[in-house]
This record gives structure tokens, sequence and C-alpha cells, in this order.
């Protein structure tokens, strides 16, 4: 037994785990006689200690028992075939790991879901803007509930979230988004991705029909495939969701899920009309809609849109928020106002997703921000800075890039979305992008057909004033190679 002295695995474990091993592959047999811990000791030259609790452990875990009379042996009721998990320590990973013969099966919902959707995501949705978020205030109040021991911080939270914080939360939607909710119907959820993932699972059986825009967020459709359902693409025009066309394709849906401030990628707002029509489609087929309302605290022209949620009158909404734009990604706050009738079954798909809760310190440090006051004064702070920032990328485009990038959509949200000459595939263009680091994101990779125009969505929450004309003539210079 060779022990390494220097190294991190203690010697009890080193030990320990060399018996374990000797007893899988057979070098020690059931029933065979170890030595004594003393005698082993000193052939080791190491105390008796080490040798006592890698024994001890080893009889805890019934690799060894005591014999009867004297002495230690294998354990007599070992298997012969018995291989027990590799460890943990010794081997290197990749040593250690075992080596498949060929392809192995996995489930069919897996294959379909393979894709670099939240890869895209990390690259190109990437960030909020950190430079003006004010750390000193968040350190402080992370500091004032982390400072004690305190069973509501590290124990099990409340499966709903943390109520106060689901209360801070009720009166900031009703007020700031006309969302009817009491803070019962709060699910909060570890980013809206999470509450996205609950809802195809609480209203969605394998093979049923979901209604997904043509464009859509990708991370809507990975919630949808990983649930089984059928997604419908359901065309998005200059008035928002085409429901007179999700009707006539796919009337038994039962779901819908829209971005009706924001759609996401083409950035326009659903109109009042669609906005009906989709709430009576859903209450006449008793259908559900979950509306995703990922950003629209930054709505530059006009006063922000109530949200479908406020105009619903039949409960046939499921309003999805989060906390990433703005505040930060991180975070990982999001969440979900159910429905009181359904709150119960997102309440158990929450506790089989993830058991239990988002921790409940970002929770309590997030209530204090809000109560605060400091939330209200960072949104308002954050939308002078993005509509600068939005306005610059907007100029650049114009001064830079005229005739190869044209701006489209509503003004609102962090990104710009900004269509491509047509024949000239964003796909490529994206590619060299982000081999010059520029982060950009494209309109095919959330479209299920082909779009009849590329486009890029160019970020510029996370980026510095002088930089937005850099990256701006950077991408003409692609582009412009592109189309030659
Ligand atoms: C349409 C849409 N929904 C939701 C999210 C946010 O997801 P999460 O709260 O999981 O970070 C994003 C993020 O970019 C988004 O674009």
């Amino acid at each position: 037994m060779a022990l390494d002295f220097g190294g991190e695995v203690p010697l009890y474990r080193q030990i320990s785990l060399w018996f374990q091993r000797a007893i899988r592959t057979g070098q020690l047999l059931p029933g065979q006689r170890v030595p004594s811990t003393r005698a082993l000791a000193k052939e080791l030259r190491v105390s008796r200690i080490p040798v006592l609790s890698a024994y001890e452990l080893l009889i805890a875990e019934g690799y060894l028992e005591p014999f009867a009379g004297a002495g230690t042996c294998v354990s007599r009721s070992i298997p012969d075939a018995f291989s027990p998990p590799e460890k943990v320590g010794l081997a290197a990973p990749e040593a250690s790991a075992p080596q498949p013969k060929g392809k192995r099966a996995v489930s069919r919902r897996a294959l379909a879901m393979r894709g670099p959707a939240q890869a895209w995501l990390r690259g190109c949705h990437g960030c909020t803007d950190l430079q003006h978020f004010p750390i000193g205030i968040w350190s402080k109040l992370v500091r004032r509930h982390s400072r004690r021991i305190s069973r509501e911080i590290m124990g099990y939270g409340d499966t709903m979230g943390y109520r106060p914080f689901r209360e801070a939360l009720a009166e900031y939607l009703g007020a700031f988004r006309a969302v009817h909710c009491d803070p019962s119907q709060i699910l909060v959820t570890t980013g809206s991705q999470q509450a996205l993932q609950i809802s195809a699972l609480a209203l969605l059986d394998c093979d049923d029909e979901a209604w997904l825009e043509e464009p859509a967020y990708p991370g809507t459709l990975q919630a949808l495939k990983a649930a089984g359902a059928r997604p419908v693409p359901v065309p998005v025009d200059r008035h928002g969701l085409d429901v007179e066309y999700g009707i006539r394709t796919a009337n038994d849906a039962r779901v819908a899920y829209v971005t009706p401030a924001h759609q996401f990628p083409l950035s326009v707002t659903m109109s009042a009309a669609r906005r009906i029509d989709l709430l009576s489609w859903a209450a006449r087929n008793g259908a559900w809609i979950v509306e995703d309302d990922y950003d629209s605290e930054f709505r530059f022209g006009g006063n922000p849109l109530a949200s479908l949620q406020g105009l619903d009158t039949e409960g046939r909404v499921i309003y999805v928020g989060t906390l990433t734009k703005v505040m930060f990604p991180a975070l990982r706050l999001g969440f979900a106002v159910v429905p009181p009738d359904l709150v119960e079954s997102f309440l158990d798909l929450r506790n089989a997703t993830d058991t239990v809760s988002t921790p409940t310190l970002h929770q309590m440090v997030m209530t204090d921000f809000i109560r605060e006051g400091h939330f209200s004064r960072h949104i308002k702070k954050m939308r002078a800075v993005y509509m600068e920032r939005r306005k610059a990328m907007i100029q650049a485009i114009r001064d830079e890039a005229d005739g190869l990038l044209e701006v489209a959509g509503d003004d609102a949200g962090l990104y710009v979305l900004a269509l491509l000459p047509s024949g000239v595939d964003d796909l490529q263009i994206a590619t060299r992008a982000h081999r010059m680091n520029l982060l950009v994101g494209t309109l095919s990779r959330c479209y299920a057909g082909v779009p009849a125009r590329g486009g890029l969505t160019l970020d510029y929450a996370n980026i510095e004033m002088r930089n937005i004309p850099l990256m701006v003539r950077a991408l003409r210079s692609i582009i412009s190679a592109g189309v030659r």
C-alpha cells in the first residue's frame, strides 16, 4: 500500500480506499482475515489512529466485519461480482471514469433538447450593466442578513418563496404592471426559465400542442421540449402574435406562450385588439396563456403598458417575470403569478424540479432592496443609462452601417434588432462576430422555420458608450465582407 503523506487525501481515507479496491478486485476475499490495526500501522510506519479510523469506516460501510473471537475480516456478505461506485480523491477522474463501448441511449426528449440554447444566452444575451449597480448598498444588505446564524436562511425555505419578498413583489407588480395578484399566488423561481419550465410541466401533457411565437425566445422552446409538448409556431407581425393564424392552425392548443409587452426577438408590442382576441380564445377553449414579461421596465417611448394578466377577467393568464434584466442574471430570481386554482399544481412541480425553494438569502436582501426604495431608484437610473446607449447604438448604425443594418422594432428593451440585407446569413455573421468577441444574437436562432430576412440582436446593456461605434464598425466590415 503506497501512501501519499503530503497529499490532500487524509491517510485514513487512503487506507480505506485501498481496502475497498482490494475487495472489489478480488485481491481480498470475503471472510479473509485482515492485519490487526497495530500490525498494519507498524508495516505502514504510521500511527494507529488513521488505521483505526479506516477500519471503523470500512466496518461502518460493510466492507469489513469484526471476526468472531478476535481481529477483523472481509465481510462475508459481499457478493462476488461486487463493484462499488468509483471513489473520490485518489485516481484522476479520466482514469477512473468508465469507458462505454459505443453510444448509449438517452431519452428522445434529451435528444430533442440538444442545441446550444443556453450557451447562446450566456454569450450573446449576456449581462446587464454592472458599472451603475449600487454594489455598496447591495453588499450592505447582504451583510445585514448573512452576519448571523439563522434557521430561516440556512434551512429549507418556503416553496412558494419568502413571504415578505412575495408581498413586496405583489405591491410592485400591482402598481407598475397592473398585475392583479395576492402574494399567495406568487411562486418564486430560480430565474424565469424555471417558471416557464414549471408552467409547461403543469399545463401540458406529452404531445399536447402549445402556441409558440415565431420567432420565439429559445428558452421557451427548451421548456416546451423538456415537457414533451408539441410547439406550434404562430407568426408574429407588427401587431404581435397572429391569433387568427393560431386558431386556424391549432385551435385546440392547451397553452399560448407570449411576450406581449416586448416581443422577443422582433421587439414589437402586442396590439390591444390582439390581446383581446388572445384572451377570448383562451376563455372560449379553456386554454392558458403564459405571459413572459421579461424586460418591460425598459420601455423608452410612451408609457409602460399594462400586463395582459391585468386585462384577463377569466384567470387564464400565468404571468412570468424576472429580476435578470433589472438587477443581474446570476441573482436567479424569477417568479410566476399563478391563478389561485393552479397554485397547488405549480407547487407540486416546483417541488419535483428542484426540491423546495430558491435560496432565501437573496430573497431577503431583495425584499429590503425593494422596501427601502433602492429598486425603484435603480430602475429609474438604468432607464436613463440604457436609453442613452440605445440612442447611441441606433445612431452608430445609421452613421456606420447604413444599407447593411436596418433597425427594426419598438423603442424598448436592452437590445436593438438590426435586420441584415436579404440573402445574408445571420448565423455566419454572428460566428465571425463571436470570433472578434462581439456579442450578437441572431434572428434565425429564434425561428422554427426560415426567417424572410436574417437579423442580429445587438445588446447594449453592458457595453460602454465609447465602444458602441467601434462595435458597429467592426460588424460593418464583417457584413460587407459577407455581402461581397
Ligand atoms: C424572453 C426572455 N424571457 C426570459 C428571460 C430571462 O430568463 P431568466 O430569468 O431565466 O434569466 C430572458 C433573458 O434574456 C428573455 O430574453
